[in-house]
């Protein structure tokens, strides 16, 4: 192990494999109706279709790759989808778009496609709309930017954890922001209501009961990801066409993890890559099911049974039932990991000691990193988890700089440098 990887092999962690995951296990109909590769077709086309719609980068770290023994490390670079800085704006913003497209096709009672409603022909019935949501931050942005696109109005409540650079990003598009002095799931719990008492309509995308077409629609938007790396791991012509064997995903609430496993499951079945589901030590409420082998919420910091990390965007004590549903047997592993690794692991990127490109990853991106490099610095979970010399990782940069601040802190520099 090379020195400078040293602070990730003294690292604590917890990896826990899924005694509910198989590979021979199938994907069944319950979890098509979630995540299908039809239903998720659906939903890249008409992200596709959308002004400004890019591929985002696959990047290779070929030097960090050869010294941890492994054909190719890449990340999927999200950070620049939409100019919106996150993955986000892959879910919220297509959900905002089909409730106003069903509201607005009710109205008129013909087929009405986003280009349309984008011309603000239908403003009229599009700007009596508003839609809301609680945020950590990046979700809540791009329900605001849909919610512009799409010509209604957006109300977003934020925890107080919460910083005024993330909360600035949600008002650059017109959206009311509403700080709660609670944690995340109580603002998700307080936006909840308040939609109930106002009309709104909430474009969350976290489900719970009687709660799940809507962040059904989010995690189909989410799963582009896994589409257009798939299709990049077939078509790069420096690459032999293998397909990723380890994906290392971050969770929060599960959504963006069960859309790109659930995807995968359908498309690829027994040959699908090895999930390793990532989360802080003290907001992880998926590791907390797993070990359940029930949805179940996070315990929180081992003294005060506080949820809270500084990786803003995993900062959630329950998981989405619908993201466990496919997790808690599509996902083959669990893990945590301790905050202090997070600014070491965006550093790393930032200036690789090894060469490799750089890469501006915020405090929510990096936690598949940091996991894959505490894993494959001991032999044992190196064994656990199958790494070996033929592995080929993919990870996903799923936020970049959004707190300018937190990132020079935690860097020691300027994102734009
Ligand atoms: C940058 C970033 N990465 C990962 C996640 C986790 O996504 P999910 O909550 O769908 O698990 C989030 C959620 O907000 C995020 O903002």
């Amino acid at each position: 192990m090379d020195r400078s990887l040293t602070l990730w092999k003294k690292s604590q962690f917890n990896l826990l494999p899924n005694p509910d995951a198989s590979r021979i296990l199938r994907y069944t109909d319950d979890l098509r109706a979630i995540i299908s590769k039809e239903n998720c077709h659906e939903a890249h086309q008409e992200i596709r279709s959308w002004p400004d719609y890019k591929i985002s980068e696959l990047i290779s770290l070929p030097k960090l790759a050869e010294t941890l023994n492994f054909v190719d490390i890449s990340f999927k670079d999200e950070s620049n989808r939409f100019n919106l800085g996150s993955f986000k704006s892959l879910g919220g913003a297509y959900a905002v778009f089909r409730h106003v497209q069903r509201v607005v096709e009710e109205k008129t009672d013909k087929e009405i496609g986003s280009d349309t409603l984008r011309s603000g022909k239908y403003q009229e019935f599009t700007s009596q709309i508003t839609v809301t949501t609680a945020t950590d931050g990046n979700h809540g942005r791009s329900v605001a930017w849909g919610a512009q696109l799409f010509g209604c109005s957006a109300v977003i409540y934020v925890p107080a954890s919460c910083s005024q650079e993330r909360i600035a990003a949600i008002e650059e598009f017109g959206a009311h922001v509403i700080q709660s002095d609670l944690n995340y799931d109580d603002t998700v719990r307080l936006c909840a209501e308040n939609a109930h008492k106002e009309g709104h309509q909430v474009i969350s995308d976290t489900s719970w009961e009687n709660y799940t077409g809507i962040p059904t629609q989010v995690m189909r938007g989410y799963s582009l990801i896994a589409a257009e790396a798939i299709v990049e791991y077939f078509t790069r012509s420096f690459r032999e066409a293998i397909p990723p064997s380890h994906i290392f995903i971050q969770a929060g609430v599960g959504g963006m993890a069960a859309a790109i496993s659930g995807y995968l499951w359908d498309l690829m079945d027994e040959k699908r890559p090895t999930i390793i589901i990532v989360e802080p030590e003290n907001a992880a409420c998926l590791f907390a099911s797993a070990a359940e082998g029930a949805l179940t919420k996070a315990s929180g910091d081992k003294e005060t049974g506080e949820i809270h990390t500084i990786m803003a965007g995993l900062d959630c004590g329950e998981a989405s039932p619908i993201a466990w549903k496919i997790l808690s047997k599509g996902a083959d592993f669990f893990m945590t990991i301790p905050d202090d690794i997070t600014g070491p692991t965006m550093q790393l990127l930032a200036k690789s000691p090894f060469s490799d490109p750089a890469l501006v990853a915020g405090e929510s991106s990096v936690a598949g990193l940091a996991a894959l490099l505490m894993t494959a610095s001991h032999n044992e979970s190196r064994r656990t988890l199958g790494l070996s010399p033929d592995s080929r990782i993919l990870l996903i940069n799923s936020e970049g700089a959004m707190d300018k601040a937190l990132y020079q802190e935690l860097v020691g520099e300027d994102p734009n440098h």
